[in-house]
C-alpha cells in the first residue's frame, strides 16, 4: 500500500512538472538586450525584467553587451534567429542598430526601446524616465540647497559632467539641468571658471568613472590649482558622479565639500551621500519602468495598439507623451515614468521602494535583489 501511495505521488508530481513546463514553453520568446554590466544599473534593470517577464509566464533571452555596439547588434541577430517576439533593448549607441532592426521589422518582432531611444529605426514604443526632468530636478535641488533666487550679490563656481554622446538622454540630462540654471549663469550667480558650458566639453563617453575622474582632475588642475572654491560639480548620473566626487578627494585643494548631484541611486553613490562626498541622486525606479514595459508587451501581445489609455493599468504614474521623442523616422510614442530627488535625509524612501534596505548596521542601503 505504501509502495502505490509512493508510486502514486511521484506520477502526480512529473504531471505537475508536465503541466507546468508546457505552460512555460507555451510563453513567448522575448528578447532583452542591455549593454552591460559595468555600469550598476543595467543590472537591476536585466533582473527585473527577467524576473517580471518569466513570473507572468514568458521565456526570457537576456543579453549583455560589453558596452560594445557591434557585439549588440551581433547579440539582437541572435535573438532573431532564435524567433523572439518582441525586443526590449537598451541601445549602447543610438545611430548604430538601423540594419538589424529592419531584419526585426522583417521578421515582424515589435521593437521596444528600453530607457534609450533608438534612432531612425522602427521602433513601436519607447519606455523611459521623464529624461529632461532628472537635469531640472538636479538643478533644483541645487538652486533649493543655495537659496540662489535669493543669493543678491553672492556667487558660486560650478562645473558640468554630462554623460555618453552616443546615448540619447545624455543631451535631455544635461539640458534639462542647463536651462534651468541658465538665468542664474546669464545673471553672473553661477561662474563656470572652466568656460566649458556645452555638452560636448563636458560629456563622457560610454558614462565612464574613470574618464569622468580624469576629466575632473584636469578641470581641478587647470582651474582650481590657485585655490578658487568649487561650489556644485553638476554630475547627470552616478557612475560619472562617483569619478568626480573621487576627483574632488584626491585633488580638491579647497576645504568645503562641493554639491555634487547624481541618477540612478547606484548602492556605491548611496554610501557616498551617506558619507557625504555626493550630495543627491536623481532617482528613478527600474523595477516600475520594467513593470510598464511588461503591461505594454502584454497589451501589444495580445493584439491592441496601446495609447494613452495603457497608463491606468501601470502599478507606478506614467506619462504618455507622443510629441518628444523623434528617432528621426517620426515621433516613437513613449510612456515616461516620473523620477525624484533623493538626499541624505530621505534615503528611507528608496526603503520604501522595496528595492533597498539597510545594512546590518542600519548605515548603508544595500540591494533586496540577490
Ligand atoms: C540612463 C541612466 C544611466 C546612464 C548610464 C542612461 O541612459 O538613463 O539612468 O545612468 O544611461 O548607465
Amino acid at each position: 500500500m505504501k509502495k502505490l501511495l509512493a508510486m502514486i505521488l511521484v506520477v502526480c508530481m512529473v504531471c505537475s512538472l508536465g503541466a507546468f513546463t508546457a505552460f512555460a514553453d507555451e510563453g513567448d520568446l522575448i528578447g532583452i538586450s542591455m549593454p552591460t554590466k559595468s555600469l550598476e544599473r543595467w543590472n537591476r534593470d536585466g533582473s527585473y525584467l527577467k524576473e517580471q517577464f518569466e513570473a507572468a509566464g514568458y521565456k526570457v533571452e537576456l543579453t549583455y553587451s560589453d558596452n560594445d555596439a557591434v557585439q549588440q547588434n551581433n547579440d539582437i541577430s541572435n535573438m532573431i534567429a532564435d524567433g523572439v517576439k518582441v525586443l526590449v533593448i537598451v541601445a549602447i549607441d543610438s545611430d548604430t542598430l538601423s540594419s538589424v532592426l529592419k531584419d526585426a521589422e522583417e521578421a515582424g518582432i515589435t521593437v521596444i526601446a528600453y530607457d534609450r531611444l533608438i534612432n531612425n529605426a522602427n521602433v513601436a514604443y519607447y519606455v523611459s524616465f521623464d529624461n529632461y526632468t532628472v537635469g531640472v530636478l538636479q538643478a533644483q535641488y541645487v538652486i533649493d540647497a543655495l537659496d540662489l533666487n535669493n543669493a543678491g550679490d553672492k556667487t558660486y563656481n560650478i562645473e558640468f559632467t554630462a554623460g555618453d554622446p552616443a546615448d540619447t538622454n545624455a543631451g535631455y540630462f544635461f539640458n534639462g539641468a542647463f536651462d534651468t540654471l541658465k538665468p542664474f549663469i546669464d545673471a553672473g550667480t553661477l561662474k563656470i571658471p572652466s568656460g566649458k558650458t556645452t555638452f560636448e566639453q563636458v560629456a563622457t563617453p560610454a558614462w565612464s568613472t574613470d574618464t569622468a575622474l580624469e576629466n575632473f582632475q584636469n578641470t581641478l588642475a587647470s582651474y582650481y590649482g590657485d585655490g578658487t572654491v568649487l561650489d556644485i560639480a553638476l554630475c547627470s548620473n552616478d557612475s560619472t558622479a562617483a569619478g568626480v566626487a573621487q576627483a574632488i578627494i584626491s585633488d580638491y585643494a579647497g576645504d568645503n565639500q562641493p554639491i555634487v548631484t547624481g541618477q540612478d541611486g547606484d548602492i556605491g553613490n548611496l554610501q557616498n551621500i551617506v558619507d557625504g562626498y555626493q550630495t543627491m541622486t536623481v532617482y528613478k525606479n527600474v523595477a516600475d519602468e520594467a513593470g510598464v514595459t511588461l503591461v505594454l508587451v502584454d497589451a501589444i501581445l495580445n493584439g491592441a495598439t496601446p495609447g494613452a489609455e495603457l497608463v491606468e493599468k501601470f502599478a507606478a504614474e506614467a506619462a504618455f507623451d507622443t510629441e518628444t521623442y523623434d528617432n528621426g523616422l517620426g515621433v516613437v510614442p513613449s510612456y515616461l515614468l516620473v523620477p525624484y530627488s533623493i538626499d541624505k535625509d530621505n534615503l528611507e524612501l528608496l526603503v520604501d521602494t522595496g528595492n533597498y534596505k539597510w545594512d546590518a548596521d542600519n548605515h548603508y542601503l544595500v540591494s533586496t535583489l540577490g
